[in-house]
């Protein structure tokens, strides 16, 4: 198979894979800790990723004297807005993309009282549909750990550095345990990154490499910076 055949047949299985598993319970196989999730509790534990996981670089994220009210953020992979409702209260405006319509339409529905909020569908690998230099953070949790190729999550940085506005923060979270040895990756069990292979990543994107955390884990972090 051709190598853009390859990568059509990776778009569709992502899109049909998670349109399925919104059909079949969304917030289970959005956060796996509970197969029937109350409503509140659902979207309280999305306040608690972005206590945890925005809150705490906030600094970083405004630099200088700025406020995230006068922000704009990106969010890839929103799902059904579990984190998206929380990003809404503190940043300007909110634009969240996602390759499942499935979950784009739960995320309208759940999202549909917020007028600073932009739900967009993706192609899953690129942000097309956004403009050059008009966001000033992007974010991404738990969705490239289920992306299954390097190729698609390098997409999405050459795409995150474009729409990002000069001195902007890309904070997003990858698949740290190694286990592609033992397994070929799917639309669950995504690729494996390296320290090295972040690094590559940062390096073929034009990222500022500022920092990792939890390398070798399921949780590992990395914050690109795109250069002044
Ligand atoms: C485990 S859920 C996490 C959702 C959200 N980030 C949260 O924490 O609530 C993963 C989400 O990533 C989306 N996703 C998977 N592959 C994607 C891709 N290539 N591009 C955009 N979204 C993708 C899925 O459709 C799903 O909504």
């Amino acid at each position: 198979m051709s190598g853009a055949g390859a990568r059509d047949t990776t778009l569709r299985a992502m899109r049909e894979d998670w349109d399925q598993r919104a059909r079949e319970n969304a917030e289970y196989y959005i956060h796996t800790g509970s197969k029937q999730w109350d409503e509140r509790e659902f979207f309280r534990s999305g306040e608690i990723n972005v206590a945890n996981e925005i809150m705490t670089d906030m600094a970083s994220i405004c630099g200088g004297n700025r406020s995230p009210l006068d922000l704009d953020a990106l969010e890839i992979g929103c799902g059904v807005g579990r984190m998206t409702k929380m990003m809404a209260r503190i940043f300007r405006h909110v634009t969240a993309v996602d390759v499942s319509a499935e979950m784009i339409q739960r995320a309208k529905t759940n999202l549909s009282g917020l007028d600073n909020v932009n739900v967009v569908l993706g192609d899953g690998a690129t942000l097309s549909a956004l403009k050059d230099a008009s966001y000033d953070f992007a974010f991404s949790f738990i969705v490239f750990q289920h992306i299954p190729t390097v190729e698609v999550v390098a997409s999405y940085c050459r795409e995150v550095y474009r729409v990002l506005r000069p001195g902007a923060l890309f904070k997003f979270q990858l698949q740290g345990v190694q286990w592609n040895r033992d397994r070929p990756p799917d639309t669950w069990h995504g690729i494996s990154f390296s320290e090295d292979d972040s690094r590559r990543l940062c390096q073929e994107t034009g990222f500022i490499f500022e920092r990792s955390d939890g390398v070798g884990s399921n949780f590992y972090w990395l914050w690109f910076r795109k250069p002044d």
